[in-house]
């Protein structure tokens, strides 16, 4: 179902378009995701469950006759027009994530010709939900059905995680981009991030909702701090193989091998190797609890993963945490942690149905007589995945 609001967003992007190129344009619609559970596992080559949202990124585009890209931020009412016969090159603001899916494009040798692109969307920024990758995910496609390029929908997420690699400078995983184009409607996605293998598993939302809580804060420890998190599992890791050559994967590690190998060494890395460990497994036993439709138990898991994001990976911040305590007394809520890297932005909670709007009021009145900031609050559905319209 397409809604009243996804529906005007759709026929603003489309009516810029003719507007501005006098032309009626290709349109493309690519959705932020939400996470369940594991979390900063995907770079770990661990397991991830995430899921499209129904906020989404459109995308109006239409091949040129000539070598030149014509862009248009619907959002920031912003434009950038640039040649395809000069190198591109980065300019730290929004074309960054259209030009990055561009080059790689061109770095695949795949054959691209000018083109005029608008668009615009509702996937709230910075709050978390990968709005990012939602416009990276819509660019590929959206290329690919243009110049009819024939890839599949796992080349295209992978060119598009390296277009935030490279271009844009952000040493992310696969989970956001994977999420935005294999999205599937009421469904999360149980993706191995070592294999690739991915299984859809029904994810019913009759009595309770997904809301995500918007501390609206973002520290500015994030991209780098999101960096040094990757290093230090990498460098548990090859202590760990060193000790145990069977060990290339922190998911395959056990309690006792961590004891005996990282305690003594760096308590650092062994808090960041054992979280990891921890959240895979957490992740394998909610995926569990799901299939037997036990929410209560898949809640207390994702309140078990938020106690390890903050305490052991030290991801989390005091908004993120007074969020979380708040609701761990309730009864209407399953299950809360933060979610994505960290540092500001959401948490994702689990909430019976009849009591969503009782928790946004108690909870935002509590964020803003604690920290003075309003919180911001998201009633999400599990919608498809990146779409021609
Ligand atoms: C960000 C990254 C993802 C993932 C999460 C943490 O959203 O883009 O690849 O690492 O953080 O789980």
């Amino acid at each position: 179902m397409v809604t009243q609001e996804k529906e005007t967003l759709i026929q603003n992007i489309q009516q810029k378009f003719t507007e501005l190129f006098h032309a009626d344009p290709l349109l493309v619609s690519s959705p932020g995701r939400i996470n369940l559970i594991g979390e900063h596992t995907d770079y770990n080559n661990g397991y991830v469950l995430p899921a499209a949202i129904d906020k989404v990124t459109v995308v109006a585009i239409q091949e040129r006759m000539d070598e030149e890209i014509h862009l248009y931020s619907f959002d920031l009412n912003a434009n950038a027009v640039m040649s395809l016969t000069t190198e591109l090159k980065p300019a730290e603001d929004w074309s960054d994530y259209v030009l990055g899916v561009v080059q790689q494009f061109i770095q695949q040798k795949l054959p691209l010709k000018g083109f005029n692109l608008v668009f615009g969307g509702n996937v709230p920024l910075g709050a978390g939900m990968s709005s990012s990758a939602a416009l990276e995910c819509a660019v590929a496609f959206a290329l690919n059905e243009v110049f009819q390029l024939s890839l599949d929908t796992m080349q295209m997420v992978k060119l598009a995680q390296k277009a935030e690699n490279e271009f844009v400078g952000v040493n992310c995983g696969i989970m956001d981009q994977f999420a935005s184009m294999f999205g599937k409607k009421n469904r999360v996605l149980k993706l191995d991030c070592s294999s690739l293998e991915y299984e859809s598993v029904p994810f019913e939302m009759d009595e309770f909702r997904i809301v995500l809580l918007d501390t609206n804060v973002k520290h500015s420890l994030g991209s780098s701090e999101y960096n040094v998190r990757r290093s230090q599992c990498e460098e548990g890791l090859q202590l760990l193989n060193q000790a145990f050559p069977s060990i290339t994967n922190l998911r395959d590690v056990s309690l006792d091998q961590l004891d005996q190998i990282l305690l003594p060494k760096s308590s650092v890395f062994y808090n960041r190797c054992r979280y990891v460990m921890e959240e895979n497994n957490r992740l394998l036993k909610a995926c569990n609890e799901l299939h037997q439709n036990n929410m209560r138990a898949f809640g207390e898991l994702m309140f078990g993963s938020h106690a390890g994001l903050s305490q052991r990976y030290e991801v989390s911040c005091p908004e993120l945490d007074f969020l979380v305590e708040q609701v761990k007394p309730m009864s209407d809520v399953y299950g809360a942690r933060m979610m994505g890297g960290g540092f500001g932005g959401c948490t994702i909670n689990l909430v019976k149905t009849d009591a969503v709007a009782g928790l946004i009021e108690t909870v935002g009145n509590a964020y803003h007589q604690h920290t003075g900031t309003t919180m911001q609050a998201y009633i999400v559905q599990i919608g498809d995945g990146t779409s021609l319209l």
